[in-house]
């Protein structure tokens, strides 16, 4: 657990007690990690930490705060990059919106390979065929339960994405997944003017990254948002939403993202059944109108906590 910075702590206490409603029963370790740690001791998170957590099976984050030290590389980053998390699979849904955006998570504009300079700064776009071929065959997995994949790229222009896409549509053809592929500035635009018609998309890091805060403003609050950072053998999960300090402290922070993320974790520890109830009860609450003023709402996260974690007892019982 890395309750982390902001909001981090209030959203992840509420997933806590709701996954204790749904009777999860975990091993849980905290870590001290974020911006707080820097604060007390110059470093946001060390080697150790980061042997320690590999050690543990999953990770649940709140949100980190990255250091005003413009030399500091994002913990969250640091993280995904360490354990090899290579796959974001973040899921959107509302009432009648039911879509995933698939990121590719290491590398892309992501790859820290950089170079800084006072007249010309450059940042080098890594796409490989290995980073292409596994979040394609993520996506395809989700995919191959759903209706179709969507490969969103920018080969009009840029010589990267032409492996990309080209990698992805090997993948999807020798799955036997029905794809279509799209320029990412029309599916900046489809999500806003058409979102029913996405089902899977799949894309490369920075552009996952940009589509999904547009995908959460689509759905409604960013604070609705849950994600999956997936490796090999190890994952984090956590909320789409920053640690946003404006609100911290004020009791009125969204814990449904925060809540979805703990969903998702138990589903992918096997406890399928605690997920699914997890996942309806929040969608209770949401329609029977408990919501935090993100969502236009007067709820506190504890009476929305209290809301959900009231419809577990409610069906247990
Ligand atoms: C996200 C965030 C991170 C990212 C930041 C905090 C480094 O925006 O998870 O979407 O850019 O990936
Ligand atoms: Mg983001």
């Amino acid at each position: 657990m890395i309750a982390g910075d902001g909001i981090g702590p209030e959203v992840v206490e509420s997933a806590l007690e709701v996954l204790r409603a749904a009777g999860a029963s975990l091993d849980l370790v905290h870590f001290e990690i974020g911006l707080g740690r820097w604060k007390r001791t110059g470093e946001a998170m060390d080697e150790d930490d980061l042997e320690e957590i590999s050690g543990c099976d999953c990770i649940l984050l709140g949100a980190i705060t990255t250091p005003p030290d413009p030399n500091y590389r994002s913990v969250l980053l640091r993280l995904r990059r360490a354990l090899d998390l290579y796959a974001n699979i973040r899921p959107f849904q509302s009432h009648d919106l039911d879509f995933i955006i698939v990121r590719e998570n290491t590398e892309g504009l992501y790859s820290g390979v950089e170079e800084v300079g006072v007249e010309e700064s450059r940042t080098l776009r890594v796409i490989t065929r290995r980073g292409s071929e596994r979040i394609a065959e993520a996506a395809c997995d989700l995919a191959a339960r759903r209706r179709r994949l969507t490969i969103i790229h920018k080969s009009n222009v840029l010589r990267s994405d032409r492996l990309f896409l080209q990698t992805c549509r090997e993948v999807a053809e020798r799955r036997g997944i029905l794809y279509e592929d799209m320029l990412v500035d029309a599916a900046a635009y489809n999500l806003v003017t058409n979102p029913q018609r996405f089902d899977v998309l799949v894309t490369t890091n920075l552009f996952g990254d940009i589509l999904s805060d547009e995908a959460a403003g689509v759905i409604g609050s960013l604070g609705l948002c849950a994600s999956a950072n997936l490796g090999k053998s190890r994952a984090l999960f956590e909320p789409i939403h920053g640690s946003a300090p404006d609100i911290a402290g004020k009791g009125i922070a969204n814990p449904v993202g925060a809540i979805r993320s703990a969903a998702m974790m138990m589903r992918w520890l096997g406890e399928l059944e605690a997920a699914g109830r997890m996942e309806e009860a929040v969608k209770k609450a949401l329609s029977a109108g408990v919501r935090t003023p993100d969502l236009g709402g007067r709820c506190s996260t504890s009476e929305v906590t209290g809301a959900v974690t009231g419809y577990l007892m409610a069906e247990e019982s």
